[in-house]
């Protein structure tokens, strides 16, 4: 099932398309050869609210059909990810003064999260995520967890079963949930007198800047800005009184959010608002221009990718990105173009990747099948990666990358 929208999927304004991709597939829908003839596909089209400026896909499929006992996203995978989350934690100890007697709820907390980090400190916790098969393995870890999609209706179960919560976080979850009134009502609903929700998502104009394009498929439904997240919070009796960026995920927002008049606005709260203003999130140009921007993207890339195949040389993937999907299948870049790409989470191995079908193997395959070339996916990882490659595959192989342009990594 498609859930598709003709008005801003939050203040019902009519939209204006931004840019099609077209054809897309689930964008963690690894396939196996088997199940070719099953593949689903839809219409992959960002657009912007003239009206509140939230950026939003037309088309979503079901989110039942993204997070289920499958899904293949492992935050665990990634060493700076979990040194990003144990931080989170640190930074609730330091500067909101966690102690023992508050309770905090994750939601989207995946095969472990920041709550993994609170559960080895020993605070009061639990994890929200739909997905069993990532679930399972956080409770495995000992994490209270509850096999859920967040919204309104949990936030009344999470108070039954638990209490109000002191603190409510998210890193990289709100941007994959539709029904934005719910979630948020659910929070308002949850959240003590004083409690503090910090989320943080893709910043939308690190995507404009950055030409990012790949960081819009199914699950990403919104790429926020502060002044979309603040006429959101508005409406659902939430305040954002303070606002940080952060570098995880290709560049993100992290917001402080309290119910209304509870803690006093931070000088970077206005320092981001003005900053949004000076890009024009209202403007249509704005979007034009992006749009112009993927476009050459595209043809770059397939054009450097041409001139290495001509020259003999041959190109492989690190990272079997969800970002990927797009990149992929927007500019038709199969195994003409790509040997295989190398990942390390298990759900992935021995699959193909969704929509152009490149075969995706573990890290010893990676070693042994050396290429010349390799397209850095997850871009948003590169000093992790690099780190590990410096005494590997950087020693005689180059890396390739589309962001901000496409080249090749001196
Ligand atoms: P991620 O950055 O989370 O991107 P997305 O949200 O677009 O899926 O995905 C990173 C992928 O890269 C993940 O599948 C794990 C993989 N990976 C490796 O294969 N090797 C590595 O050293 C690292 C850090 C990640």
């Amino acid at each position: 099932m498609i859930l598709k929208t003709e008005v801003c999927r939050f203040c019902e304004s009519d939209i204006e398309s931004v840019i099609n991709f077209g054809k897309m597939p689930i964008a963690n829908g690894f396939i196996s050869s088997v199940d070719l003839d099953n593949e689903y596909f839809f219409n992959l089209e960002a657009a912007y609210c003239p009206r509140c400026t939230l950026f939003q896909l037309v088309e979503m499929p079901d989110p039942k059909i993204l997070f289920n006992q499958n899904y293949a996203y492992h935050s665990g995978e990634s060493n700076s990810m979990q040194l990003h989350f144990s931080k989170i934690c640190d930074l609730l100890i330091n500067k909101y003064n966690l102690n023992k007697n508050h309770f905090c709820v994750e939601i989207g907390n995946n095969d472990g999260g920041i709550v993994e980090y609170l559960n080895l400190k020993g605070f009061s916790h639990l994890g929200v995520d739909p997905s069993k098969n990532v679930s399972d393995i956080a409770k495995g870890k000992g994490i209270n967890v509850l096999n859920d999609y967040f919204s309104l209706e949990t936030s009344n179960k999470i108070i039954q079963s638990n209490s109000k919560a002191d603190f409510i976080l998210a890193a990289n979850a709100l941007a994959h949930i539709p029904d934005l009134y719910s979630v948020f009502s659910g929070i308002e609903n949850l959240l003590t007198d004083k409690g503090i929700f910090i989320t943080e998502d893709p910043y939308l104009l690190d995507v404009l800047n950055k030409t990012s394009y790949d960081q819009i498929y199914d699950e990403h439904v919104f790429i926020f800005s502060l002044t979309s997240m603040q006429n959101i919070c508005n409406k659902c009796n939430l305040e954002i009184f303070d606002v940080e960026h952060v570098n995880t995920a290709g560049g993100s927002l992290r917001y402080f959010i309290s119910k209304k008049n509870v803690y006093k606005k931070s000088s970077n709260f206005n320092k981001f608002l003005n900053y949004e203003n000076d890009k024009n999130l209202l403007d249509t140009n704005t979007y034009k221009l992006f749009s112009n921007n993927c476009l050459n993207s595209k043809n770059t890339t397939i054009d450097l990718f041409d001139k290495i195949l001509s020259e003999n040389n041959s190109i492989c993937g690190y990272g079997a990105t969800s970002k990927s999907t797009t990149i992929f299948n927007y500019c038709n870049i199969d195994t003409k173009y790509i040997k295989f790409i190398t990942d390390t989470t298990k759900i992935k191995q021995n699959k193909l990747s969704p929509g152009m079908h490149i075969p995706i193997y573990d890290y010893e395959y990676f070693q042994k099948n050396r290429t010349d070339y390799c397209f850095l996916l997850a871009w948003n990882l590169k000093d992790e990666i690099f780190d590990k490659e410096k005494d590997n595959f950087s020693i005689n192989g180059q890396w390739i990358t589309h962001i901000p342009t496409a080249q090749i990594l001196k």
